[in-house]
C-alpha cells in the first residue's frame, strides 16, 4: 500500500511488518524494510529516537547494545558515530555491515513505496517540545520529501501525538483502558495498537464498535493470529508479513 488514503479504504485486516521483516533481517534496518515491501506488507512499522546532535535515528531500544555493536544510550552519540555502527552482525553474520539508518535515509529509500508507521519512542518525549523535537522533525522530513500522504505516526506516549501536525496517528497501549475508543476518536486516530498478550475479545470489540481499527502487536503464531482475526482485529503487527499474508489469503 503506497498511501494512507489507499490503506484506510482496505476493508480486510492490515499486514503490518514489525520493525520491517524482522523474522528475516535485523530489525529496523533497510534490509528489513525492503524485505517487508517484497513480502507485500501493507504497512512497515519502525521506531525512532534522537541522537546527541538531534538527528532522528531508527532504533527500538533506548540503548545500542542489543541490536548494534555500540554501547550506551542512543542520545549520547552523534550521528557520525551512529552511522559507523554495525546493526546487522547481532542477527546473523551475513548481515555484518548493515547500518543503523537515519529516518531520512529510510524515507528517501522506501517512503514512496509503502505506508510507514513511525513509532515515536517514549524515551524521546520532551514536554517542552523545542522546534527540533522528534515529532516536529518527523513532520518536517515527511513534508520536505513529499511523503505526507504515506506517513503515519504512533506512540505509547500520546503527548507526542498532539504535535504531529496533520500526520495521521495511532495510539499504542500495553492494555487499552475502557475508554480507549473515545481517546482514539479525540486524537482522530486511524488505529489503536494493543499488546496481543493482554488483549481481550472485549478490548477489540469495544475499539471496533467505537470506530477504531484494533491492531494487536506482536503476533507471529498462526493460531493466535486466527483467534485475533476471529475477534475482529483490523490488522496484525507481525515479524513475518509473508506468513500473515498467506493466512489472510486462505480466509
Ligand atoms: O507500534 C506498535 C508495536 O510495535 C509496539 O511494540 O515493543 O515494538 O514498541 P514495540
Amino acid at each position: 500500500m503506497r498511501t494512507v488514503a489507499e490503506l484506510v479504504r482496505v476493508s480486510r485486516p492490515w499486514v503490518v511488518a514489525h520493525r520491517g521483516y524482522s523474522a528475516r533481517c535485523p530489525e529496523n534496518t533497510l534490509c528489513a524494510f525492503e524485505a517487508a515491501i517484497d513480502a507485500g506488507a501493507d504497512v512497515v512499522e519502525l521506531d525512532v529516537g534522537l541522537s546527541a546532535d538531534r538527528v532522528p535515528f531508527v532504533l527500538h531500544d533506548a540503548t545500542l547494545e542489543r541490536t548494534t555493536n555500540g554501547r550506551g544510550p542512543l542520545h549520547a552519540h552523534t550521528a557520525t558515530e551512529l552511522e559507523a555502527l554495525d546493526a546487522g552482525s547481532w542477527f546473523a553474520p551475513e548481515f555484518a555491515g548493515e547500518r543503523l539508518p537515519t529516518l531520512q535515509a529510510v524515507l528517501e529509500r522506501i517512503g514512496a513505496q509503502v505506508v510507514l508507521d513511525i513509532e515515536l519512542r517514549p524515551f524521546a518525549f520532551e514536554s517542552r517540545a523545542p522546534d527540533d523535537a522528534l515529532e516536529r522533525q518527523v513532520h518536517a522530513l515527511a513534508e520536505r520529501l513529499g511523503l505526507l500522504g504515506s506517513v503515519m505516526v504512533s506512540s505509547f506516549e500520546h503527548g507526542f501525538l498532539t504535535r504531529t501536525g496533520d500526520l495521521p496517528v495511532g495510539l499504542v497501549y500495553a492494555a487499552p483502558p475502557e475508554d480507549a475508543a473515545a481517546r482514539c476518536r479525540a486524537h482522530s486516530a486511524l488505529f489503536c495498537a494493543l499488546n496481543a498478550a493482554r488483549a481481550t475479545h472485549t478490548d477489540i470489540r469495544r475499539l471496533t464498535h467505537g470506530g477504531t481499527r484494533a491492531v494487536p502487536y506482536t503476533v507471529n503464531d498462526e493460531s493466535e493470529q486466527r483467534r485475533l482475526l476471529d475477534w475482529g482485529a483490523g490488522g496484525i503487527i507481525t515479524d513475518d508479513p509473508a506468513r500473515l499474508r498467506d493466512l489472510l489469503a486462505q480466509r
